[in-house]
């Protein structure tokens, strides 16, 4: 089964770099046989839409707006993604969340409207440290989907792909164990299931690595991976693209 593999490149790379590095993951993955995204930040989507045009890469932006068209000072509209050429749209990132204090309310507004504009939603969820030593972990994540989906049923969507981040996993090298990992998936695709999702990824995001990439896929059964930090040089992405399931 085709896995799908995104890289998070987050607020990383100057434009000059995030092009360079396009170039490399081009080079680089000229045979694929499974899904391959590049999410970089909005001031690169135009140029790089251009040099993944006939390459095996597709596109994804790291957020869009909720808003159409329209006055909302520094918003980036999901049918301006659309017209160029991006698939994917991440939504409600812990960072995002965190950072910029985004709410459930905003981030179902952001799936309704990227949606609307048939991009494929990465919704992300995750506990915080203190949520998971408290036992909360599987209520925080349930309580993400509710809202996340309150204004648009999950069984209206075409396909939506969920990322299972725990926060205290991201960017920290400290790792999810792949059981604990399975447990919170299970959660995930049974709330999706009742709430009559058709077609729903799930994958691990949180310090992959290519030692690590392994013990997600295979019977752990994740559907894919997102990938921050390691996704930032073409060759460390494509040792976990290749890693083998086990
Ligand atoms: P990381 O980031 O791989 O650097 O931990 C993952 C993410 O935030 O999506």
């Amino acid at each position: 089964m085709k896995k799908l593999f995104i890289a998070n490149w987050k607020m990383q790379l100057t434009p000059t770099e995030a092009e360079k590095l396009a170039r490399s993951f081009v080079s680089t993955f000229k045979n694929v046989s499974n899904e391959l995204v590049v999410c970089p930040d909005f001031l690169s989507i135009a140029t790089l839409s251009k040099i993944f045009k006939s390459s095996a890469i597709s596109l994804g932006a790291q957020d869009a707006s909720a808003f159409e068209r329209g006055a909302y000072t520094g918003e980036v509209a999901a049918s301006d993604l659309a017209y160029l050429g991006v698939k994917y749209a991440i939504v409600g990132h812990s960072e995002r969340r965190n950072c910029m204090e985004e709410s459930d309310k905003l981030i179902a507004g952001k799936i309704k409207a990227v949606t609307a504009e048939k991009l494929t939603p990465v919704l992300c969820v995750g506990e915080n440290a203190a949520e998971r030593k408290q036992g909360k972990a599987a209520s925080v994540i349930r309580g993400q989907l509710r809202g996340a989906f309150k204004s648009l049923p999950g069984k209206n969507l075409r396909s939506i792909v969920i990322a299972y981040e725990p926060i205290w996993a991201i960017g920290t090298g400290v790792n999810c164990d792949p059981l604990t990992a399975v447990r919170m998936k299970t959660i995930i695709s049974d709330w999706c299931q009742r709430a009559g999702m058709k077609k729903t990824s799930i994958l691990y995001g949180g310090s992959v690595k290519a030692d690590n990439a392994a013990s997600f896929l295979g019977t752990a059964g994740f559907d894919g991976l997102l990938v921050g930090g390691a996704s930032l040089d073409a060759q460390s992405f494509k040792n976990i693209v290749n890693a083998k399931s086990n």
